[in-house]
């Protein structure tokens, strides 16, 4: 089939409502019906070469596939949806699609607790309604109350900065990115507070209380601030037989430095 670049026309009726999560009010866009073309995305994506090649795959339980395709129509739409104009964090943007199953799968300890992405990620869920559940869900990090890691610099006034205070670590932590992902790996993902046995996090655990599940319905699109801890909602005896399709976008506000690569979960 060939791969026009109005395979992803956004359609003019779509419907959009703005959600604010947790106690930080953290915001999500969630619009449905996004593009106009649903199925014909579906049959075009249903043959692409997937991967799970770490540089393009990074540490998402599936498999990636990209075309080359503009995605700048996509990103301008979202950004007007969104409040405000992005950027795409990864140079150049393709369009990055991501099939995921549960046949024969096995779960790391990153992938069995919430994470966080570079800035504001978008995700736009592709399965026709019978393949539509769950979803992806945001969360807070109950031993230290945090909903949400802002990127570097950290600053006094930040709550991430009082809790190392609070915990008398050293404000080093925030100095390198280094320092800043050693401090995520042990006060945050700290390998004891992933979900047990071979399953998401879905609805949370002593660690970590789950504060909203944006559901998947076909052709939605959800914009959210993904320092907000999140991870897929998956229950485990759905999707070994179908898989789960998605659209990722790494956006930012920040119009700056290029990244090369798209290998983030
Ligand atoms: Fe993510």
């Amino acid at each position: 089939m060939e791969i026009n670049d109005d395979l992803l026309e956004i359609n003019p009726n779509l419907k959009s409502q703005v959600a604010y999560v947790g106690k930080g009010k953290h915001k999500a866009v969630l619009v449905d019906n996004f593009y106009k073309d649903l199925e014909k995305i579906l049959q075009v994506i249903a043959k692409l070469p997937y991967t799970d090649h770490y540089d393009l795959t990074g540490n998402f339980p599936g498999r990636r596939a990209q075309i080359n395709i503009s995605t700048e129509p996509v990103i301008n739409a979202i950004s007007q949806l969104w409040g405000s104009q992005l950027y795409s964090f990864f140079q150049p943007q393709l369009a990055v699609f991501q099939a995921l199953t549960t046949m024969d799968y096995r779960l790391n300890i990153g992938q069995r607790a919430p994470h966080i992405d570079p800035d504001i990620t978008a995700l736009i869920y592709l399965n026709p309604e019978q393949s539509s559940t769950g979803g992806t869900a945001l969360y807070r990090h109950r031993p230290t109350d945090l909903e949400r890691l802002p990127r570097l610099p950290i600053t006094p006034d930040q709550e991430v900065w009082q809790l190392a205070e609070r915990l008398e670590l050293s404000n080093e932590f925030f100095q390198t990115e280094e320092g800043y992902e050693n401090f995520q790996r042990s006060m945050i993902f700290n390998p004891l507070f992933a979900a047990k046995g071979n399953n998401y996090i879905n609805d949370g655990n002593e660690f970590w209380e789950l504060l909203q599940l944006v559901e998947m319905k076909p052709n939605r699109l959800a914009i959210f601030d993904a320092r907000v801890f999140h991870s897929q909602y998956i229950k485990e005896d759905l999707y070994d037989k179908v898989f789960r399709m998605n659209q990722i976008i790494y956006l930012t506000a920040e119009q700056n430095t290029m990244r090369t690569g798209s290998s983030l979960a």
